[in-house]
């Protein structure tokens, strides 16, 4: 029933302001190795913290948002007491898992999303709380049916955070934290993570069925959900742009191919060429595995300027891209989505509009935003203080006697 709405016209030139720096205090205590390492991340946050600050025709009336009003209780360096090495060991045991297998950042950019964007950043995602019962379904089942990866690596870093300190992590500062080092890892931009999250008890099936962007939602229906989260239309454009990296599977765009909506006809804001390297990418993949385990035997693999399409084994998959730049808003303006709600951004003027924004530059502009709503989507709903708890296994709520 919701109308595309026509939006007022805005000024899209963000102005960032230079202007309060993060301030921070150290115990004078500490020890000069600890304190020459945390003098660098400052620095570096510093730098960053430009982004934190912004004076946006977009944002909301009154202007610039203050760091403190995002932070909702988190601190910097929150486990300096009790786990002071707990950052360095979720960059090694990150860094160990990339090289391995490097893929693994955008399973996890994707996964912070999923958790944040329900309930907060609290680990819900993780969670099985069906304690056996098969019709209590959890949250991560709900994820528009592919499965979330990144699970499993998750717990390999808390493990090695809780044999350093036993229960003083929580599984929800483990994905944050994680999420922005594999981001970096992987050539996206750093930004600033603070740290004090705890864990939900809970696991939000019914929410996330309800509140997770569909691959067909509509622009109306996308910017809804995520201004529900205090995303505007410029952060909301902003955070799709992740989808410049990692893969989508043909499950999620095969029926744009061939009878988009019962219409008979494909999607018809598909570009003609792309529709049939779509078609060809996606052909041989009737037998794609629905676990969502890649069934990849020999791959093949053809890159191309304007696409790079990967196709694995049985599952065919299009490989969006593999660098943080802007190739994701060039293709929205050519027709070359991947996803129905991907190249309805071109069909709103506003959301157009800040794709044209986006897609204008070397990635500048992209990647500076994208470091400002990482750090306000990590910081979601979180639970701090005495709320919730701190996890053992993340997949279990640890039981509270
Ligand atoms: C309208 C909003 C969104 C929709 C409908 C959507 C949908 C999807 C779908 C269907 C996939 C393919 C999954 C698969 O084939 O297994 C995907 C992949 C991905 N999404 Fe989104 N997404 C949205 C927003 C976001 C946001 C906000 C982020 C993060 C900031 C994100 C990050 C990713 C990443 C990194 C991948 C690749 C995952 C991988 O390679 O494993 N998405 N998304
Ligand atoms: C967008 O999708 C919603 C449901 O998700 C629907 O109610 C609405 O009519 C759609 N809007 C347009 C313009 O198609
Ligand atoms: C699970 O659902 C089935 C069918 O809906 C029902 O017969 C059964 O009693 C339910 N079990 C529990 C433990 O709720
Ligand atoms: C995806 O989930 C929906 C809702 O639970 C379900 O109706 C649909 O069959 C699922 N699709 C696949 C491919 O598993
Ligand atoms: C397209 O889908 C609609 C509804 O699902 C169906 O009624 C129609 O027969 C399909 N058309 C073709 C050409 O497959
Ligand atoms: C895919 O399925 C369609 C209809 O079920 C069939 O005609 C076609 O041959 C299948 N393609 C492959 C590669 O299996
Ligand atoms: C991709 O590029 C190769 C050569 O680099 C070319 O032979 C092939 O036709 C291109 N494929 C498409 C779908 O454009």
């Amino acid at each position: 029933m919701a109308k595309l709405m026509k939006r007022k016209t805005k000024t899209l030139i963000v102005i960032f302001v230079i202007s309060v720096i993060l301030s921070l205090k150290f115990p004078s205590e500490i020890e000069e190795e600890e304190r020459a390492k945390r003098e660098k991340l400052e620095k570096e946050e510093k730098t960053f913290s430009v982004f934190l600050q912004r004076d946006s025709a977009t944002s909301t009336p009154g202007g610039v948002i203050s760091l403190a009003d995002e932070l909702h209780g988190l601190e910097y360096d929150f486990y300096r007491q009790n786990c002071p090495q707990a950052e360095s060991i979720v960059r090694s045991t990150m860094a160990r898992i990339y090289m391995q297998q490097n893929d693994i950042s955008f399973g996890l950019l994707r996964l912070l999303f999923h958790d944040c964007f329900i309930k907060g950043c609290d680990a819900s995602v993780f969670l099985d709380d069906s304690n056996g019962n098969k019709n209590h379904s959890i949250e991560r089942q709900a994820a528009p049916n592919k499965t979330l990866r990144g699970i499993n690596e998750i717990d390999m870093i808390k493990e090695e955070l809780d044999n350093a300190c036993p229960g003083v992590v929580s599984c929800a500062d483990t994905l944050a934290l994680a999420t922005r080092d594999a981001v970096v890892l992987a050539g996206g931009p750093f930004y600033p993570v603070f740290t004090g999250r705890r864990d939900s008890t809970q696991s939000y099936f019914d929410e996330a069925m309800d509140e997770i962007p569909k691959p067909n939602d509509n622009i109306t229906r996308t910017l809804f959900l995520f201004s529900r989260r205090g995303f505007d239309e410029r952060e909301t454009v902003n955070l799709l742009g992740a989808h410049n990296v990692g893969k989508i599977s043909c499950d999620f765009i095969r029926n744009r191919l061939t009878n988009f909506s019962g219409t008979g006809q494909p999607d018809a804001s598909v570009d003609h060429d792309f529709l049939n390297e779509l078609r060809l990418a996606c052909q041989d993949s009737n037998s794609t595995n629905h676990d969502g385990t890649v069934a990849s035997m020999k791959s093949r693999e053809t890159r191309n300027s304007s696409s790079a399409m990967i196709f694995q084994g049985l599952s065919a998959s299009i490989l969006s891209g593999a660098r943080f730049d802007n190739h994701y808003y060039q293709n929205l303006l050519g027709g070359r989505g991947l996803l129905f709600a991907d190249q309805q951004l071109m069909a709103d003027e506003n959301t157009a509009r800040i794709v044209a924004v986006y897609a204008s530059d070397d990635g500048t502009t992209f990647r500076r935003d994208f470091s400002r709503s990482m750090v306000k989507m990590s910081n979601l709903g979180v639970l701090t203080g005495t709320l919730g708890q701190v996890r053992n296994k993340c997949s279990f709520p640890t039981s509270q006697s």
